[in-house]
């Protein structure tokens, strides 16, 4: 199984994310490592771990990360997410612990250790994390097999400014480290996740399975009204679980080899994911940008596994 960390602020589609590739036996999960993001770290925290229960694997090591970004105050997406970051269901409060280790030691200690180009990274929220580690052990940065990430918007423009995505604009100064940092890099952008999106019959689907599919139901319900009352979508984006959606079937998606710089400076900019996609800059490809997910197939892939995970 490929060997991946995963990199989080849980968050409802964080939360799918991770079912999802605990539910895949072609992914070995070696640990979360939790930020700051949707809501603040000791709340991301404690969500992993309820989310880690709930799918019944409270063996899973779990780490309290960066808890604000490298140079700026956190900004938070309550409005999105709700008070807790994980509202829509009530679950009780975690028996597990988390692991006394710092997730950036956890992720310069694991990659040291691995085999060199054995493990990838899945960062779903801001790159905080990320960026510290190679900033604190660049030697590491080689050894990651790739790094595939949820972050960005080019084509779709933004979520949190009209031009940039929440996870980026949050931490740019990290985000930039990564996309410079020469890792085999991966993106998962809002051009995708927006076209990821739930549909009411799926949702019911979810509600007729156990727990955890209840769980995921509801938890999609929250999570829809948001982009509906915004953007009068017609569901809610699961952005995260595309990237674990990737590793289990990259033939679901479609992408480029691009030049991606991030905007740390503008007045009016700051976090866009400037994506030379028209290859106009001469600027050496340094990321595959995904633009298009086939949606259906995606959909099904995600029931079969959940379906699986909670008859478990
Ligand atoms: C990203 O921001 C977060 O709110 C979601 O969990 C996702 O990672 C989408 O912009
Ligand atoms: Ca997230």
């Amino acid at each position: 199984a490929r060997k991946i960390i995963i990199d989080t602020d849980p968050g409802q589609d964080d939360a799918v994310a991770i079912l999802l590739a605990l539910a895949s036996p072609e992914l070995e999960v070696l640990g979360l490592s939790i930020v700051a993001g949707n809501v603040p770290l000791a709340l991301t925290a404690r969500n992993a771990l309820k989310i880690c229960e709930l799918a019944g694997r409270a063996d899973l090591p779990v780490y309290a990360g960066c808890d604000r970004p490298l140079k700026r105050p956190l900004v938070t997406a309550e409005e999105v997410h709700g008070k807790s970051g994980l509202d829509g269901v009530e679950l009780p409060e975690p028996q597990m612990a988390l692991q006394p280790q710092h997730a950036v030691d956890f992720l310069i200690e694991t990659l040291r250790r691995e085999a060199p180009g054995t493990v990838t990274l899945v960062p779903i929220g801001p790159l905080t994390n990320i960026a510290t580690a190679f900033a604190r052990a660049p030697e590491i940065v080689d050894r990651v097999q790739e790094i595939v990430l949820m972050g960005g918007a080019y084509f779709e423009v933004g979520n949190i400014t009209p031009t940039a995505e929440f996870n980026i604009y949050v931490d740019p100064e990290a985000a930039d480290l990564v996309f410079k940092s020469g890792a085999p890099l991966t993106v998962l952008p809002l051009d995708v996740t927006h076209k990821a999106l739930t549909s009411r019959d799926w949702i019911e689907g979810m509600r007729k399975l156990g727990r955890l599919g209840q769980a995921v139901a509801s938890w999609t319900d929250f999570f829809e009204r948001y982009d509906k009352e915004k953007y009068g979508s017609k569901g809610a984006p699961l952005h995260d679980p595309c990237t674990i959606g990737y590793l289990l079937r990259p033939d679901f998606f479609a992408g480029r080899f691009i030049n991606v710089v991030i905007e740390t400076q503008g007045e009016f900019t700051s976090g866009m994911t400037v994506a030379d996609w028209w290859r106009v800059t001469g600027r050496p490809a340094n990321a595959n940008f995904i633009r298009d997910i086939d949606r259906d197939r995606f959909y099904e892939l995600l029931t079969d596994r959940l379906t699986l995970l909670d008859s478990e």
